[in-house]
């Protein structure tokens, strides 16, 4: 312990330190790999294995280093190991878990510019990087968040208060003068806007899932049917969020057209580009986007596909002042001599306190820089079209959507087997490969249909695990089939 303090003194620190910061080194250089992705805990075991109270003096760091392999890391699923191929697949990347460590080491709280000038300015900044090197608006202003989730529940609560500014004040419930509230997305859209929905007070009765097509994309014209219909039936349409990357099988809906819809009905317009942001970043993918300088808010999150450690989101709005009125609420001890005439960062959402997120991102952004990350992105979209390809070929297996990112939603197709026996096997097959520990998959329904999907987003993925990932499913598969 350092004298007079209670801090560790520095030699402990750096012993500890090093220790950690060796073993990531060689968990981040292929250690990751002798580990199974998917843990192999039931539940209540690693709870099990801990005391029901905390130590009342202080342990040897050693013994909790050796808990945390012991107890800890078995419990562990390896997102950041290169066979990790579900959800979303993400990386902690070298720079990130430094920018990371650096910005617990400062344990600054952004709440106002005040209070770290440099967490705020560096967030403004490196967000504005994106924003331009996105193409999106000057006008765009953009903020971090934990998680798309809460970006998407601002971004309505936004404009929820942009169309009616009476809410602030009296809330919503018992109002005779204001019609119930809806919001649309597709079928196809993260569960986090209906979440958002019945956060802000719309109820799941205010959230419409509006149809998708043969691709898995918006159908423009059946939300005008839609929005038509609610204003015939007296609600009043608030919003619509477009979906760039959805969550099943990354499909794009068509911004152009949503964004002439909502500029006719005066919508507000968020998009969700949680994942498929980040391609953008790719001259080749930036259609993706097209549409978007139209939107009023936008979210793509980081610690999805830019190699920045969860969690980051980053949240664009071309009306900073409606998120403001939203949220502004400055109590007198909030207040700073300079209140007014820089951006304090509480006034753009709920929380008050706020980590030093735009550290690691800066941290990534210039260590790899644009054109480095842009080859990282163009070495996981190639790896997943050599997969989709395999799958065309494959007879005993078919795609299910298109596969324009990273992303390949396909299932087995073994003769003779349809409906829900064809589901059940294809969930068998998924569990028989993850029991491997090598990969880890996870699946969708798609028009009601059991769908597997390999996703492919963290930097030590290489083509050799594609290769083990397309044997274990023909290994995996002849066994089924032979019972
Ligand atoms: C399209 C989309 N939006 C939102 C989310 C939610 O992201 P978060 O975990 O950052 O809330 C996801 C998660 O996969 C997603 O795919």
């Amino acid at each position: 312990m350092s004298a007079g303090s209670g801090h560790w003194d520095a030699e402990l620190f750096r012993r500890e330190g090093h220790r950690m910061v060796d073993w990531i080194a060689e968990y981040l250089d292929g250690g990751n790999r002798r580990h199974p992705v998917l843990a192999r805990v039931a539940p209540g075991e690693v709870a099990a294995r801990l005391p029901t109270s905390m130590p009342l003096g202080a342990e040897d760091p050693e013994a909790v280093w050796r808990d945390f392999l012991d107890i800890v890391l078995p419990g562990v699923t390896h997102w950041n190991h290169p066979g990790f191929m579900a959800y979303f697949s993400i990386t902690g990347s070298g720079p990130g878990v430094l920018g990371e460590m650096l910005s617990a080491a400062l344990d600054v709280n952004g709440m106002l510019w005040r209070t770290c000038p440099a967490a705020t300015e560096l967030e403004l900044t490196v967000l504005d990087w994106l924003r331009s090197a996105l193409e999106l608006p000057d006008d765009f202003f953009g903020f971090l968040t934990d998680t798309a989730s809460i970006s998407s529940m601002l971004a309505l609560a936004a404009a929820r208060e942009a169309a009616d500014p009476e809410i602030r004040r009296r809330g919503m419930a018992g109002r005779s003068d204001l019609p119930p509230l809806t919001v649309y997305a597709s079928d196809q859209a993260h569960s986090s806007i209906a979440k958002g929905c019945l956060t802000i007070g719309l109820g799941l009765e205010g959230f419409r899932a509006v149809p998708h097509d043969a691709e898995f994309r918006m159908d423009v014209a059946a939300l005008a049917r839609m929005v038509a219909a609610d204003r015939a039936a007296g609600r009043r349409p608030l919003a619509v969020v477009a979906t760039v990357g959805t969550t099943s099988t990354t499909s794009v809906d068509p911004v152009p057209a949503i964004a002439e819809l909502c500029a006719a009905e005066g919508l507000w317009l968020h998009v969700d580009a949680a994942y498929a942001g980040s391609a953008a970043l790719c001259p080749e993918h930036r259609w993706c986007l097209d549409g978007c300088e139209r939107a009023d808010s936008l979210v793509f999150n980081p610690h999805k596909w830019l190699f920045t450690p969860i969690d980051a989101s980053a949240l664009y709005t071309r009306h900073p002042d409606i998120f403001r009125r939203a949220f502004s609420l400055v109590p007198e001890y909030l207040t700073t001599p300079v209140s007014g005439q820089v951006v304090d960062l509480m006034d753009y959402g709920v929380q008050l306190g706020r980590r030093f997120r735009a550290l690691k991102l800066w941290w990534v952004l210039r260590c790899f820089g644009l054109e480095g990350i842009r080859e990282r992105l163009r070495r996981h979209v190639a790896m997943a079209a050599g997969f989709a390809a395999w799958v065309d070929a494959a007879p005993d297996f078919e795609r299910l959507a298109p596969a324009p990112f990273s992303v390949v939603c396909f299932r087995a197709r073994p003769a003779g087997i349809e409906g829900e026996a064809l589901d059940r096997f294809n969930m068998e097959l998924m569990e028989r490969v993850n029991a491997s520990g090598e990969v880890f998959l996870s699946h969708t329904k798609l028009d009601g249909s059991v769908s597997l999907r390999v996703a492919i987003g963290n930097l030590a993925t290489v083509e050799s695990d594609l290769e083990r990932c397309r044997q274990l499913l023909e290994e995996s598969l002849a066994c089924l089939a032979a019972r």
